[in-house]
């Protein structure tokens, strides 16, 4: 009975520590034709960019609005993440989801503006 009711716990506790690998829900709400530098585009670097591209790093740096301008104006940051072979394919150790995709995209489309 007590090995049963330890395998229980370990089952359980293995699927909790699982699900906290789920990204938050970070773009809900999002409105596609307006997007927001501080509100839709800084929060997807922040969680899934930022551990290798802050300041100081010696390719790409994306800790604030100039430095991902600078990589938008390259083209850098959308062939990265839209499987432009030109570019090498980010981010690293993670995968975006199509809608934060299309929020780099429509952002740089929209004229990477300091919103
Ligand atoms: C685990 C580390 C890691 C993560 C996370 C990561 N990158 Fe990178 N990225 C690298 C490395 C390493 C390079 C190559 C050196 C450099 O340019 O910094 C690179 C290169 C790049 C480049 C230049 C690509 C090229 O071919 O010119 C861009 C743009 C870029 N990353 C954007 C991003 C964006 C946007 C994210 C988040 C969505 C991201 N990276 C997440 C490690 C990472």
């Amino acid at each position: 009975m007590k090995i049963t009711y330890f395998f229980f716990s370990l089952t359980f506790l293995i699927f909790f520590s699982c699900s906290k690998d789920k990204v938050p829900e970070i773009n809900s709400n999002l409105d596609l034709s307006a997007v927001s530098y501080s509100k839709n585009v800084q929060p997807i670097i922040q969680a899934k960019c930022i551990q290798c591209h802050s300041a100081g790093n010696e390719g790409v740096e994306l800790y604030d609005y100039d430095h991902v301008a600078k990589a938008a104006v390259s083209g850098q940051l959308t062939g990265c993440l839209t499987g432009n072979t030109s570019y090498l394919s980010m981010p690293i150790g993670s995968t975006l989801d199509s809608i934060q995709v299309k929020t780099f995209v429509n952002w740089v489309d929209q004229g990477f503006q300091d919103n």
